[in-house]
């Protein structure tokens, strides 16, 4: 699929759904949807409360089985394949709700996470601290974060904005190629919104990571954005760049909840 991209770069297809469907008795939480990510572009994916954008990525993340349909990597298909098989072909995530333990450190969240890719178990975590190169990947991954100051505090002694990020410095351990982001920045200030989208989205495209990232704030949508796909009662009501978006009465109407116009 030859879609021009900002910079002029060919765009080259990462991932794709072909007509994926999951219902909920009768909600079509996602109904039939061809959504696709092309590689290295930072995606914002939109839509007003239960329009079906967590559904959508719980289950290209496999955090949930599809009714139907299809979910394609580099055009192999994905559909039933587990998280593990997932996340060692290069798809991670973060959760709406941070997915952090608690009582351990910034420094050994991250660490457990650069292990956890690399297949080693939980019980091996304590070693953390002495192997080399994993304490240097994860005291990498903090700094990259702005998290460096915070190593040695526990998750759960975090501000609500360093929590958020820590857990997007977790799933960004895991060293994926395709990173979605379910809601980076809800329940912080709007000043804070700005920070953590700032350093996100420098972390992502210095690394040359795709991100999709759910967003609710249509601030943080347009200005970070290559690209923004809404969504509305389970379906895609709207793809484009973020001045197509901006314009478009149906995103005005179901997603900004603006009257529509005229
Ligand atoms: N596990 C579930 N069981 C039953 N219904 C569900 C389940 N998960 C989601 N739904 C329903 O599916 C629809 C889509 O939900 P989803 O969480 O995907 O929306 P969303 O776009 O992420 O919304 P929000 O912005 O509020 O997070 C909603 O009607 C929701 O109530
Ligand atoms: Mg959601």
């Amino acid at each position: 699929m030859a879609r021009a991209r900002a910079g002029g770069r060919r765009a080259v297809t990462l991932l794709k759904t072909v007509k994926l469907r999951k219902y909920f008795g009768d909600t079509r939480a996602v109904d039939d949807v061809d959504f696709v990510v092309t590689k290295g572009e930072f995606l914002s994916l939109v839509g007003s409360n239960g329009a079906g954008k967590t559904t959508l990525v719980n289950l290209i993340s496999a955090f949930m089985r599809p009714d139907s349909g299809q979910i394609l990597l580099d055009d192999k298909d994905i559909t039933y394949a587990s998280v593990d098989e997932r996340l060692r072909a290069g798809i991670a995530r973060s959760f709406q709700l941070v997915n952090l333990f608690d009582d351990l450190t910034t420094f050994d969240n991250v660490a457990l996470s650069v292990f956890s890719r690399e297949g080693k178990t939980l019980n091996l975590m304590r070693l953390a601290d002495h192997d080399q190169d994993v304490r240097r990947e994860a005291e990498d991954v903090l700094a990259q974060f702005g998290l460096a100051a915070k190593r040695n505090v526990p998750a759960k002694g975090l501000a609500q904005g360093e929590r958020k990020l820590l857990d997007v410095a977790v799933a960004y351990a895991l060293k994926p190629r395709l990173l979605f982001l379910d809601e980076p920045t809800s329940g912080v200030s709007t000043r804070d919104k700005g920070q953590i989208m700032d350093r996100i989205s420098a972390v992502v495209r210095a690394g040359n990571v795709t991100a999709v990232v759910i967003e609710h704030d249509m601030d943080v949508v347009f200005k970070y954005s290559d690209r923004i796909v809404a969504m509305h009662q389970g379906a895609i009501l709207a793809d484009g760049p973020p001045d197509e978006i901006r314009r478009n009465p149906a995103v005005a109407a179901n997603v900004l909840g603006l009257p529509a116009a005229g």
